[in-house]
């Protein structure tokens, strides 16, 4: 059922690779919801195509765009300007990528090039977006921008690796960000931080699907979905959610709260 909580709403969502993407299912209820966007990926993600899938059912132009790169962000925010027709209200920041972890190398043999790209594409992009937007002047008032995230920022997943530091950071920037645009325009700026998602970036953790199994056991609503994420995501863009800024916030199931569960004793008392 649609609200129309987004009518009237221009904005970008980086990160839609394919259907399982949360982006993907975010573009999907944004539409639904009535608001307007440009589509957005790496310009070696478009060459698997599929967004342009996604781009005829939302009717939405597709921009390619490095997120490290601040020429291509700077086109992204210009252009999204003149295909939408104003300045933006929301800016999905759906993006990760660690060659460290692509490549399996362990935590304590870590490349650092790749340990500079990982913080580079995971964490200091969002930095990067905002700075493009406010010197594009990209901001309406009371916009609201929103980056993903995932508790390894707070607690150790030993695979998780150097994403666990670009997680870290990326929320710090969503802090110090949030100040800055909250003074000047009004904007709000949080992360989320999102259940283990069955999509390409959480299946390339090596142990995935045990500690999807652990975390859907140790919530006591279970894993969130990329759909429940999406619907999320759209509260924050729409006006419901006007005084939420510079949070992380969990959506999870319940998973960050909880010690133990009895499901989980049972399963290891057997
Ligand atoms: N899947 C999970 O378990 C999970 C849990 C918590 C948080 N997250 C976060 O959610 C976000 C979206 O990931 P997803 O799970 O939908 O996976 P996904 O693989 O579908 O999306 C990741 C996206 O990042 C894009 N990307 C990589 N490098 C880029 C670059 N240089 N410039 C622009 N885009 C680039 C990819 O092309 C892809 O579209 C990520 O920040 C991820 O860390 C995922």
């Amino acid at each position: 059922m649609a609200y129309n909580l987004l009518k009237g709403k221009r904005g970008i969502i980086f990160g839609a690779l394919d259907e399982n993407s949360i982006a993907w299912k975010t573009a999907l209820k944004v539409k639904e919801e009535g608001g307007a966007f440009t589509l957005t990926n790496a310009p070696i993600a478009m060459r698997m195509g599929k967004i342009n899938d996604l781009a005829k059912a939302c009717n939405a132009e597709v921009i390619p765009a490095d997120a490290t790169s601040e020429q291509d962000l700077n086109t992204l925010f210009t252009r999204s300007m003149e295909v939408l027709g104003g300045k933006l209200d929301f800016v999905l920041h759906s993006i990760g990528m660690s060659p460290n972890v692509r490549k399996g190398r362990d935590y304590g043999d870590l490349n650092y090039e790749w340990f500079l790209k990982t913080l580079d594409i995971s964490g200091l992009s969002f930095h990067k977006v905002m700075q493009t937007a406010e010197k594009t002047d990209a901001m309406n008032e009371y916009g609201s921008i929103v980056a993903l995230s995932y508790i390894a920022a707070q607690r150790v997943f030993p695979d998780y690796s150097d994403m666990a530091q670009a997680k870290a950071l990326l929320e710090s920037i969503a802090r110090s960000s949030g100040y800055r645009f909250g003074k000047s325009k009004k904007v709000r700026v949080n992360t989320i931080s999102q259940s283990p998602t069955k999509t390409t970036a959480g299946t390339g953790i090596s142990g995935f699907d045990v500690f999807f199994e652990y975390a859907n056991m140790m919530s006591p609503l279970g894993n969130a979905t990329a759909e429940d994420c999406a619907a999320f995501i759209t509260v924050l863009f729409s006006d419901l959610s006007r005084m939420v800024t510079m949070q992380n916030l969990m959506h999870d199931g319940g998973f960050s709260s909880t010690g133990i569960t009895e499901d989980l004793i049972e399963k290891l008392t057997k």
